[in-house]
């Protein structure tokens, strides 16, 4: 560990708590407080308590009657670059907390994660029609570059001054339509994931554009195909600390491997191997409230830009180790947005503690390639369902009726007798 991340790592809280998910949420609200410093304003937050969430939602769609609530799970064990982090996920499914938590313990105790972002652009985009002579436009429209970005960046002196704005103008011609021409504006949006700000500079610069190009402006708005937003994400395991009940590291490794394999050739496997990839990146998507539509968007347009759909990640195993990566666009930000009007996720922050979004997305990366790597361990070995139902049958006590206090003992009995019916929970709460 090199003197930066070994400060880093003493500063921060330590992101393994072991034994968490057996303490009631009260023990593990007490330990929230004393490991992250939260106040009892901040508690109560947690518990949905002390806020008028109806009056914030009403603030934020129309036509609002009411709010729906999402658990907030910890992915624990995270440590990225050598630092710590404690990783909030708001999801309903079961098992993808448990998952990614596991899986992130077992690549820290072979290093963690190494995550990286090169750049950090946004893409704005401007459709041009009508043109007469595109080369004649395009030249120009190249040639007047500093004056479209000046007019660009004037729309927002901040951001400017923050080191971002808009940094390059680049010119597409579609071969399928001989009068178009797309103009991409590259903006650095810095912290925030920028969809206001790019698309007000796309609109702003409209006119301007016609002008240049002697065409006509049509669509103004930014692409969700953030492929200048790239985050990835690696590891290195060693191949024994993948072992699990019945099934040698070593034969788990090779699952994994060949579960990719799978994924590459086919694209009917590869959509389900990146829905297990995002159902941790979306989860904290969420909880830092960002848009998640625009990540999903942006995942499956890149798993295409090949020309067939592929897999998010790649596996394979050399030396004893099982390595693994993953690189797709990350247009996340930690300012603007929802990002500081929910209360909830104000607390969140405290609890992950990613100030910058360069930093956020390279979390989000690795927590996409351990949810993954769950995802493929676990049917590699055993298959997904018999975790997936013990933590489902919990759900269909509480959706059949179940008194809270039985809720427990009603779930263990049907996964005992493998049944996972509504009615086979009221059998048992019965007595039957
Ligand atoms: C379920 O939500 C996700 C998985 O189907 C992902 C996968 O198959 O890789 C388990």
């Amino acid at each position: 560990m090199t003197a930066e991340a070994l400060k880093a790592h003493l500063e921060r809280p330590s992101s393994r708590i072991p034994g968490f998910y057996r303490l009631d949420v009260t023990d593990r609200h007490a330990e929230l407080a004393r490991r992250f410093d939260l106040s009892d304003e901040d508690l109560s937050v947690l518990r949905g308590l002390g806020s008028d969430g109806l009056s914030i939602a009403d603030k934020m769609v129309e036509n609002c009657v009411g709010v729906l609530s999402l658990p907030i799970g910890l992915g624990l064990n995270f440590r990225v670059n050598g630092k710590d982090y404690v990783v909030p996920m708001a999801v309903e499914e079961p098992s993808v907390v448990a998952a990614a938590s596991n899986t992130a313990r077992v690549i820290r105790a072979s290093g963690g994660f190494d995550a990286a972002v090169r750049e950090s652009l946004m893409i704005a985009q401007i459709q041009i029609l009508d043109v007469e002579d595109r080369s004649r436009s395009r030249a120009a429209l190249e040639e007047a570059e500093e004056r479209i970005l000046g007019a660009a960046n004037q729309r927002h002196p901040n951001m400017v001054a923050r080191g971002g704005g808009a940094k390059l103008l680049e010119v597409r011609l579609p071969d399928a339509e001989p009068d178009m021409i797309i103009v991409h504006l590259l903006v650095d949006c810095r912290d925030a994931m920028g969809a206001n700000i790019v698309n007000d500079m796309a609109e702003g610069v409209a006119s301007l554009i016609e002008q240049v190009s002697g065409g006509r402006v049509r669509l103004r708005i930014l692409s969700n195909l953030a492929d200048r937003r790239l985050a990835s994400a690696r590891c290195a395991i060693r191949e024994e600390l993948l072992e699990r009940p019945g099934h040698p590291g070593s034969e788990v490794a090779a699952g994994v491997v060949e579960a990719y394999r799978f994924a590459a050739v086919d694209p009917y496997r590869a959509a389900t191997h990146n829905k297990g990839v995002m159902n941790g990146i979306d989860a904290v998507g969420i909880a830092t409230g960002n848009d998640w539509r625009g990540l999903e968007a942006g995942a499956h347009a890149f798993a295409a830009r090949n020309g067939s759909y592929e897999p998010l990640t790649r596996w394979w195993r050399s030396e004893g180790r099982l390595f693994g990566e993953i690189e797709l666009p990350m247009a996340v930000g930690t300012v603007g947005g929802s990002t500081r009007v929910h209360p909830t996720l104000r607390v969140l922050r405290k609890l992950l503690r990613a100030e910058r979004a360069k930093e956020l997305a390279m979390v989000m990366a690795a927590v996409g390639l351990a949810q993954n790597l769950g995802a493929l361990s676990a049917l590699a070995a055993e298959g997904i369902q018999r975790g997936h139902m013990s933590l489902h049958a919990r759900s269909v006590a509480l959706a059949a009726g179940v008194a809270e206090d039985r809720i427990d003992d009603v779930a263990a009995k049907l996964v005992r007798i493998n049944q996972f019916s509504a009615s086979a929970a009221r059998r048992i709460a019965d007595g039957e």
